[in-house]
């Protein structure tokens, strides 16, 4: 690819920007552009129908510069959908390699364009501005409340989202507004007109973006960005813009591939438990003679009952925790089905009775909340990992 010029389109959302859209475009078009010699550089600018002649503005601009481009909505429809009717339009029409997502009213310092760029050479997919890194700042003039949503919502996007992938603490701003993002691969890849997969047509979509584009492996850079005060018209931040956001956090967590097996696994694992219980009990009435031997019926009826237990919580991961790996094959699932066996023995009954058993010596006889750290502390995390890396293993990507 060295030494084809690549495209980036620089896509602004308006909405009721006239007093900002004029001098925003004039000085990329005529300070940050031109010294720019090895992209092509395009102007996208999505108005949602702005009232204030937003457009007219536009219009005049792209007269007197070249490659200004207008995409009017019907209406205000959020700058989430904006943005995805931008991408469209600059993937179809404008040939995007690139895509900057832009403020239309100078608070992202037109010179952080030439930076991400180069980054982009370097050969990053996503380069984001960060008000949190050296370097970075949000304005002096911020009241209590922005600064304190910023600073807090960021923390708990970043919280929520991230646990407990290796990105936990990568992201410094989830919520920053600038991005450049590469379109193969990434952009390309979501779903630019199905407005139903957007958990937020607002300012909440910013944190679905990078939360999937992160999880389509995009090598991942910030760098700083001194977020300038706005000089002209309104912000258009809304008081449940925080909420929303959060709100969007939760819903990202929840329907996550991880979050979902986690659950799933638990429900398993739990009506397991209660499987083993039952089982032995029912066993243990089946099998009661006036003549048997109590401490011998006890372990058979346990024994049985975790053998059920065990089988159950094999079909039901297969079939339901983790359907996508699931395990078809017959001479497989027996081989699979012993290993099975074989963990659940180790993790559920040998490796808790020794730290049960040590603990105990330790620190006297607390037998149930021994057995509570055990289950919860080893059983639990070491299933979770033997099922995910042994028995249900991804089937690695072609
Ligand atoms: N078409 C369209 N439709 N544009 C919109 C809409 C909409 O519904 N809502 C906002 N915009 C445009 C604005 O006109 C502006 O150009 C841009 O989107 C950003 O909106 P601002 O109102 O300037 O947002 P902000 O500066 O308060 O918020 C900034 O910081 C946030 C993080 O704190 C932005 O950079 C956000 O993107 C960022 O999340
Ligand atoms: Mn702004």
């Amino acid at each position: 690819m060295k030494n084809t010029i690549q495209t980036a389109v620089v896509v602004i959302p308006t909405y009721n920007e006239a007093k900002n859209i004029g001098r925003t475009i004039e000085y990329l078009a005529t300070k940050t552009f031109p010294p720019i010699k090895n992209w092509q550089l395009k102007i996208l600018v999505v108005d949602g129908n702005s009232p204030d002649g937003t457009s007219q503005v536009v219009k005049v601009a792209a007269k007197k510069y070249k490659d200004v481009y207008l995409l009017t909505e019907t209406s205000k429809d959020g700058i989430g959908a904006a943005y995805f009717k931008g991408f469209k339009y600059a993937i179809d029409k404008l040939g995007a390699d690139f895509i900057f997502e832009f403020d239309s009213d100078l608070q992202h310092p037109p010179e952080t364009i030439p930076v991400m760029l180069s980054e982009a050479e370097k050969g990053y997919d996503y380069i984001i501005g960060s008000r949190k890194i050296k370097g970075g700042s949000n304005p002096k003039g911020w009241g209590f409340k922005r600064v304190f949503f910023s600073e807090v919502g960021g923390f708990t996007a970043r919280f929520i989202m991230f646990f407990p992938f290796k990105n936990f603490w990568r992201v410094t701003d989830p919520t920053t507004g600038l991005k450049l993002t590469r379109v193969k691969g990434f952009v390309d890849q979501f779903p630019l007109t199905d407005f139903k997969h957007l958990y937020s047509r607002s300012f909440g979509y910013k944190l679905q973006l990078l939360f999937e584009t992160l999880k389509l492996g995009a090598k991942y850079k910030e760098i700083p960005l001194i977020f300038q005060i706005r000089t002209q018209g309104e912000s258009k931040i809304e008081p449940q813009t925080a909420k929303e956001i959060l709100l969007v956090a939760l819903k990202l967590r929840w329907y996550d591939e991880f979050t979902q097996k986690f659950l799933k696994f638990g429900i398993v694992g739990g009506v397991g438990f209660v499987i083993n219980i039952v089982g032995a009990k029912i066993f243990k009435n089946l099998l009661i003679t006036p003549t048997s031997n109590l401490s011998i019926l006890n372990g058979v009826a346990n024994a049985i009952g975790s053998e059920i237990a065990i089988l159950s919580n094999f079909v039901f991961n297969n079939i339901w925790t983790f359907s996508k790996e699931k395990i078809t094959n017959l001479s497989q699932l027996i081989s699979k089905f012993f290993a099975f066996n074989l963990s659940s023995i180790i993790t559920g009954i040998v490796i808790p009775s020794v730290v049960i058993g040590i603990l105990t010596s330790i620190f006297g006889d607390h037998l149930f909340i021994f057995q509570v750290i055990a289950i919860f502390g080893l059983t639990v995390p070491l299933n979770w990992i033997v099922y995910n890396r042994l028995i249900w293993k991804k089937k690695s990507n072609p």
